[in-house]
């Protein structure tokens, strides 16, 4: 449709019309729905509002959505079709590893590759718009939706949301194989106090600017076509009905046209916070903040045409939130096809393809990160192995937005192991306890394979934990196994790191497996068995204990802090009980083979605003396996107008090399990668000292200093 027939659209919609675009409701409300995200309510419909509303929750599969179009268009009095809309995160008939295993391959290009992927797979059955990707800066494992975020850092977040855009939408979400993307959720969701699901945050605004809101901004840059409000407050005001930090920073300071949409409820869930008064209040307060889709709450749907028809609520806040959703499903085409891509052919052919499962597994081979191994790994076949543990056999390890597999398609540990190494001595004891039979077992084995951690069922949304250490069932059966034999190989599957002091002290070896996806556990025993070589890198910190959480690479030098000893020091920044360091840091993971980092070497020492300094490092691969390696940039502010973190990722280049191959690595150092909000929250650089490390996790310390000179009079004079 041309924008002019969109506009006469408009003018000819009732009050009541337009407001109903402005309603989501999940697949309940059309009768079966295998998919509820949130509390199942009554909105006291007509039997047929329903179908008349602007767009469907969680509603998948060709036929069943192209017949409920029929239906709702037929229904809705302009005959204006829906928008289906699904929360498919990392997968759809595919499941390809959990977000943060995705950021632990660090490698957002793999990401894109992955993102068009699912897109083929979701626009065949239909659906038009993704809740994807999800950007939640995480730093506190207590929240049970780290396993959703692609990590702890902002740089890297905001990489890879820009290439799950892309890889969802491309040039044209228009186009076949495509859907719309929706980022979430607006705004640091992943700051909720104490790592409770849905609680309250409290940032400043620098902190806010600087680290959590980096990754959406990066995703509007790249084009998403929708954002997501999130359930919390900011600056005690719930990001639903927060003005200014929908109106202001996102759409006047981002530059953000497209629809917004509130989570699962949350207009209403602003009485609840106490900031509304009621329905009525709600929805006026949601309108004027510019929230344009209610989802699942009934306050549009009940309140707003009392609100303008009262006049305390301009229609032209309906009109403008109206205009965009036409306008998305006028991008997406529906209006020429309102079936889209929707095609039980192409389902048929492309959910759960040679293709997509082959990607799924290559996903995993780079998100899995080996964190510990004291001369283990590899195994090879004529070893004796017992593999112990109940999540050996479980399924349930594809994530819990892994809404729309079928679990017979996910291929277990056990299974991946038996059928790529038929020939290998591994006996399976499935349980997370031992019997007498089971302690000879592993008494009399080479080696132990243990499995532990997470599966879905206890890591996601509303998954928060006050304690991320593993279950004392767990915990026990690794003391049982390690009497008898001490070498172990423990295998992590999960979402969010935990706490795991001990068993990483004991382990002989020690591996994160993620939720690895569909067909991730092929991907395990190829790393165990060497047939592949690991290089996956933590995209969060794994803490000794819940008590040092929230906590990042990204430290402050404190006014008294702790100088490089292990033990406790009075009178300075550092606990009593457990050192300031993690046990294990972002950007951390090993090899079998061994990467050498010659010293850094800078073309230059000093630079002005509008120049650049090229850092560079060989990297050799000086063992005996070919690999991957994540080459990783941090750069410190020595000292700024407000103080600054000990270091900064500021760029990673993912290379492969062959055994015996070396090659240089280069970064471009240019002044607006040293830009922060100064004391006076402007978006600047400052002159002065900068030390940067080129090196294979944020403990490198393989660094030089240069300097960033004053701008030069005649450049200011050019402004
Ligand atoms: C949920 C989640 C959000 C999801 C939405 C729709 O509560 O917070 O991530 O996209 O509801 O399912």
């Amino acid at each position: 449709m041309e924008q002019i027939e969109l506009e006469n659209l408009l003018k000819d919609m009732s009050l009541s019309e337009k407001i109903e675009q402005l309603v989501q409701l999940h697949g309940g409300f059309y009768g079966e729905t295998d998919n509820y995200t949130g509390p199942v309510v009554d909105f006291h419909m007509t039997k047929e509002q329903p179908y008349r509303i602007g767009s469907i929750l969680g509603e998948h599969g060709a036929q069943k959505l192209k017949d409920l179009q029929d239906r709702m268009m037929e229904l809705q009095p302009h005959h204006i079709p829906a928008l289906f809309m699904a929360d498919v995160i990392h997968g759809y008939r595919t499941a390809f590893p959990a977000p943060i295993g995705i950021g632990s391959s660090f490698h957002p290009e793999l990401a894109e590759k992955i993102c068009e992927a699912v897109a083929r797979e979701a626009a065949a059955a239909g659906v038009h718009v993704t809740f994807s990707p999800m950007v939640d800066l995480a730093c506190d494992s207590r929240w049970g939706r780290c396993m959703e975020s692609t990590g702890e850092d902002p740089w890297l977040n905001a990489r890879f949301a820009e290439s799950m855009v892309r890889g969802f939408q491309g040039d044209d979400y228009g186009k076949k194989g495509r859907v719309a993307s929706c980022v979430k959720h607006f705004a640091a969701y992943g700051a909720v106090q104490s790592g409770r699901d849905y609680n309250v945050t409290e940032l400043s605004e620098r902190t806010l600017f600087e680290d959590y809101l980096v990754s959406y901004r990066a995703a509007v840059s790249a084009g998403v076509s929708m954002v997501m409000t999130a359930f919390n407050t900011i600056n005690r005001i719930p990001c639903t009905t927060n003005k200014w930090l929908m109106r202001k920073v996102l759409r006047e300071d981002m530059g953000f046209t497209g629809v917004l949409i509130s989570d699962y409820g949350a207009v209403g869930e602003s009485i609840t916070h106490g900031s509304s008064e009621d329905l009525r209040d709600a929805a006026k307060k949601a309108m004027e903040a510019g929230c344009d889709i209610d989802m699942m709450s009934e306050c549009y749907l009940h309140q707003l045409e009392g609100l303008v028809r009262a006049g305390e609520l301009d229609e032209s806040l309906v009109d403008e939130a109206v205009m965009r959703i036409l306008a998305l499903k006028n991008q997406l085409g529906l209006f020429e096809n309102p079936y889209k891509d929707a095609s039980t052919e192409d389902e048929e052919k492309v959910l759960f393809c040679e293709e997509h499962q082959e990607l799924s597994r290559r996903a995993a081979e780079e998100c899995i990160v080996l964190l510990k191994n004291e001369g283990v790994l590899p195994l090879t076949e004529d070893r004796k192995v017992v593999v112990v543990g109940s999540l050996a056999d479980d399924r349930e390890i594809t994530g819990s937005w892994a809404l729309f597999v079928k679990k017979e398609q996910t291929v277990t540990f056990k299974q991946a192991i038996k059928e790529l190494y038929p020939g290998a001595h591994v006996e399976f004891i499935l349980s997370d306890s031992l019997d007498e039979a089971g302690v000879d077992a592993v008494k009399n084995a080479d080696r132990v394979i243990l499995v532990l951690g997470e599966n879905q069922s206890t890591t996601g949304e509303s998954k928060s934990l006050a304690d991320i250490s593993l279950p004392r069932e767990q915990r026990e059966l690794f003391d049982r196994v390690y009497e008898e034999n001490k070498n172990i190989v423990t295998v992590l599957f999960g979402g969010r790191p935990l706490a795991i002091p001990e068993v990483a002290e004991k382990s002989a070896a020690l591996i994160e497996g993620w939720l690895p996806g569909s067909c991730g556990c092929y991907a395990l025993a190829d790393i165990l068995f060497g047939r592949v070589n690991p290089s996956g890198k933590l995209s969060m910190s794994f803490p000794h204990c819940t008590g040092q959480l929230p906590i990042s690479y990204r430290q402050f030098s404190t006014g008294r802090p702790k100088p490089p000893v292990d033990h406790y020091i009075p009178f300075v920044s550092n606990y009593m009980d457990v050192p300031n360091t993690p046990l294990y840091p972002f950007g951390y993971g090993l090899s079998y083979t061994v990467f050498e980092y010659s010293e850094v070497t800078l073309d230059k020492n000093s630079f002005s605003k509008g120049e650049k300094i090229t850092a560079s490092v060989v990297v050799k691969n000086a063992g005996r396996m070919d690999g991957m390696e994540a080459v990783q940039l941090y750069i410190r502010d020595m000292k700024g107008s407000v103080v600054r973190p000990l270091r900064e990722f500021k760029g990673v280049e993912k290379i492969f090399l062959k055994k015996g191959e070396e090659r240089e690595v280069r970064f471009d150092i240019t002044e607006d990668m040293l830009r922060f909000y100064d004391i006076n929250m402007d978006f600047v650089s400052e002159p002065g000292d900068f030390t940067l490390w080129i090196g294979d996790s944020s403990l490198t310390e393989n660094g030089a200093k240069f300097r960033l000179l004053p701008q030069r009079q005649e450049q200011l004079q050019e402004v």
